[in-house]
């Protein structure tokens, strides 16, 4: 376990921003848990643990300490004739453990290539694209529990997974760590998904029929043609949830827009397209500074440059507030802001 005095966050969070935390700990093997968790200067309830830093807005410095989870390992514990089991650690890059998969010809995450962020924090987020969720590949996890510094296995029953939502989320914030991920992945017969309409299209425009690499490889390309990668332009993907509603709401909505595209959900509800609604509220592509929602895909707040994360919320609560007029529409943020109540 490493633990820097002063440090500068702005390379942990894929926003960019550039701010401080008093104290940080690289927490390099899972057991560095237990050491910071006891550590006088360690562990207190509502710190920030970071891990790919991918969900966060940092809205002002760190008093007090902050983790980097970095622990890694990928395993495999058991075997069926079909699946294969296999234990991932927290620290593990989401991305990195998709390409391992298909390296290996495991199905099951392909729709989910190019995610950034890493394994532990997927479940929290039950990260989710192109018609894929990770809750159906997750089999259980291990978590350490604060009150009680103990480990437990967690079965997926018990993960109360929704859209972009679990318990990690919801009853059992900040009280405790996901330290690895048992994931469920096919051996044969993958569940091939291309329902989702541009993947069909980009595979003819590939030339490929579908199998988990060459829907990755499309998933990649369509990932990157319309999202803006954090490495070259600070940002966290999808700023806002798309919002659930109900099917008179929406009936209503059409009177005035026709066009609004929407998706049904298993609930009776209807999913609105998030992007859709900020670009016809007139924010696709406009800017504030160096804070701003993203040319290619209205959904994706975005740093430009030097924007502090209170520039950054600012812009998105601007795009709230015009949406609200616009919609009459209430946008939830996706992105977990730190720093401000
Ligand atoms: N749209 C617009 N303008 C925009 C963006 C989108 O009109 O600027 C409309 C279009 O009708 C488009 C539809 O929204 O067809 C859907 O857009 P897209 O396929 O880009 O997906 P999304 O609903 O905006 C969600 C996830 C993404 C995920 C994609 C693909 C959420 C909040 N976001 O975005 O996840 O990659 O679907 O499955 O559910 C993330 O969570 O960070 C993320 C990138």
């Amino acid at each position: 376990m490493l633990i820097l005095e002063n440090a500068n966050l702005q390379k942990f969070n894929t926003f960019g921003i550039d701010c401080y935390a008093n104290r940080l700990f690289h927490l390099e093997e899972e057991k560095d848990i237990v050491e910071y968790h006891r550590h006088p200067l360690g562990y207190r309830k509502q710190q920030l643990l970071l891990g790919g830093g991918s969900n966060i807005l940092l809205c002002s410095e760190l008093n007090g300490s902050v983790a980097r989870i970095e622990w890694k390992g990928i395993t495999i514990i058991d075997e069926t004739s079909n699946d294969l089991i296999v234990k991932v650690a927290a620290g593990e890059n989401w991305h990195e453990f998709v390409l391992w998969a298909l390296k290996n010809d495991l199905g099951g995450i392909e729709n989910l290539s190019l995610i950034p962020g890493q394994v532990g924090t997927s479940p929290i987020q039950n990260i989710g694209a192109y018609g894929v969720e990770i809750k159906d590949c997750i089999k259980s996890l291990r978590y350490y529990r604060w009150n009680t510094g103990k480990i437990e296995i967690i079965d997926n029953n018990i993960c109360d997974f929704g859209y972009r939502t679990s318990i990690f989320k919801t009853k059992w914030v900040n009280e405790g760590v996901i330290l690895s991920v048992n994931f469920r992945l096919t051996k044969k017969n993958h569940v091939l998904n291309t329902s989702y309409g541009p993947i069909t299209e980009e595979l003819s425009r590939m030339e490929k029929l579908p199998s988990i690499s060459s829907i990755s490889k499309a998933i990649v390309n369509i990932r990157i043609s319309k999202l803006p990668d954090p490495s070259k332009l600070g940002n966290s993907g999808s700023f806002f949830k798309n919002p659930i509603i109900k099917k008179s709401l929406l009936l209503k909505m059409q009177e005035k827009n026709p066009k609004i595209p929407f998706h049904d959900q298993k609930s009776g509800k209807v999913k609105l397209s998030a992007g859709w609604l900020i670009e016809m509220s007139g924010w696709k592509g406009k800017r504030n500074g160096d804070a701003g929602m993203h040319e290619n895909q209205a959904l994706v707040l975005v740093n430009y440059g030097k924007a502090s994360g209170k520039d950054l919320l600012e812009v998105a609560n601007l795009v709230k507030k015009d949406v609200l007029t616009c919609f009459d529409i209430k946008l939830e943020h996706e992105v977990n802001i730190i720093g401000i109540e």
